[in-house]
């Protein structure tokens, strides 16, 4: 057996019960994203990636149809590590270009839900022979340094947009995170959605059929049942809107009416008043001069920005800064006073 699931989630009530403390008791209420896939939510995802409004999925996968074999070429990676990775969709495109090269040796999926891991990692390990997946189950925000060992090569991949949904500056700190996660011959692949038309971003993430309202009240569904919560979903209303100054989609749940929410296991009592919003994710769109920027931050220097023929999506290759003297640091024993 190739597959290997490692969860680091033991207490994992106690991240969300830390997230809904601090979010519910500030006078803008906010939850954060990572806490919408359960299965029920992971399902609706799945679902949003289909819509016809829903172009991100379509148009990075496009791009990874036309260039894996490029990328294949240009990491030469033996190990693809997937950080929210999914169901995996796209990260087959890679794997299968970089088996094609004869270099892939190990996929590393980490996701925050089990199940998606266990069963995407025993599909995978069956159709590519002799592949060793080694599965992380946990909180790409906390859990990094439990990657183990590089097999080098390594390709670390954020698909999705997801690096979208962390704030300006938890975005370069996490990006700066990963770049120490590469070694000298990694590389990082980060898909991210451009700027554009706001009323095409707006519609993707507000579609006619109500199926990313849907998503974004799961999240009270999910609080109600970890927490013993008395949340009634139906009440909020789904709102996304484009914030042209920060550039980026904002998901929010309104109170229709007045409400006062009992959330048990917290011993915490939440008042919303009529027309008050939750903000429950930011999804950042990108100009290639913020990415350039960002990837600056993080010292990592960009190899590659690959678009859709459309524009509509980037997905970014990028390497460490050579830092100087980064090798004789790294041996030094003892530091002279
Ligand atoms: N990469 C896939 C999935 C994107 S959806 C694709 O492009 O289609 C985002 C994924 O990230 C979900 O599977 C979700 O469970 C996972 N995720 C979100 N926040 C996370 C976190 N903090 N740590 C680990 N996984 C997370
Ligand atoms: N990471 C995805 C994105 O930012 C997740 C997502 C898509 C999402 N649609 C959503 C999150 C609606 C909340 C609500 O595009």
């Amino acid at each position: 057996m190739t597959l290997t699931v490692r969860s680091f989630l033991g207490g994992d009530e106690g991240s969300l019960a830390e997230d809904v403390l601090d979010g519910l008791t500030r006078p803008f209420k906010e939850l954060p994203p990572k806490h919408f896939y359960d299965a029920a939510g992971a399902e609706l995802f799945d679902r949003i990636c289909d819509l016809p409004e829903y172009y991100p999925t379509r148009a990075e996968r496009a791009i990874l149809e036309a260039r894996s074999d490029d990328i294949a070429a240009l990491t030469g990676a033996a190990e693809l590590v997937a950080l929210g990775s999914g169901t995996a969709a796209k990260s087959r495109l890679l794997l299968s270009a970089l088996a094609a090269a004869g270099t892939l040796r190990r996929y590393v999926p980490v996701d925050m839900t089990e199940e998606m891991i266990r069963t995407t990692g025993a599909a995978l390990c069956a159709d590519y022979p002799g592949l060793q997946v080694r599965g992380i189950v946990g909180d790409f925000e906390r859990h990094l340094d439990r990657l183990g060992v590089p097999l080098e090569p390594r390709l670390v991949a954020m698909l999705g947009g997801t690096i979208g949904n962390f704030t300006p500056g938890a975005r370069r700190r996490f990006l700066r995170h990963v770049g120490r996660l590469l070694g000298p011959r990694g590389t990082v692949l980060v898909g991210v959605d451009l700027v554009k038309d706001p009323a095409r971003i707006e519609a993707a993430y507000d579609d006619a059929a109500g199926i990313t309202a849907r998503f974004n009240r799961n999240i009270l569904r999910v609080v109600n049942r970890a927490l013993r919560a008395d949340f009634e979903p139906e009440q909020f209303e789904h709102v996304a809107f484009f914030d042209r100054e920060h550039e980026w989609i904002e998901m929010r749940l309104r109170a229709q009416r007045r409400m006062t929410v009992r959330i048990a296991d917290l011993g915490l009592t939440v008042e919303f008043a009529k027309r008050e919003e939750l903000r429950t994710e930011i999804s950042a769109k990108f100009t290639p001069r913020r990415l350039a920027a960002d990837l600056a931050a993080a010292r990592l220097e960009p190899v590659e920005l690959l678009t859709d023929p459309e524009g509509l999506f980037g997905l970014a290759l990028a390497r460490p800064v050579a830092a100087p003297q980064a090798t004789s640091t790294r041996h030094a024993v003892a530091i002279p006073a």
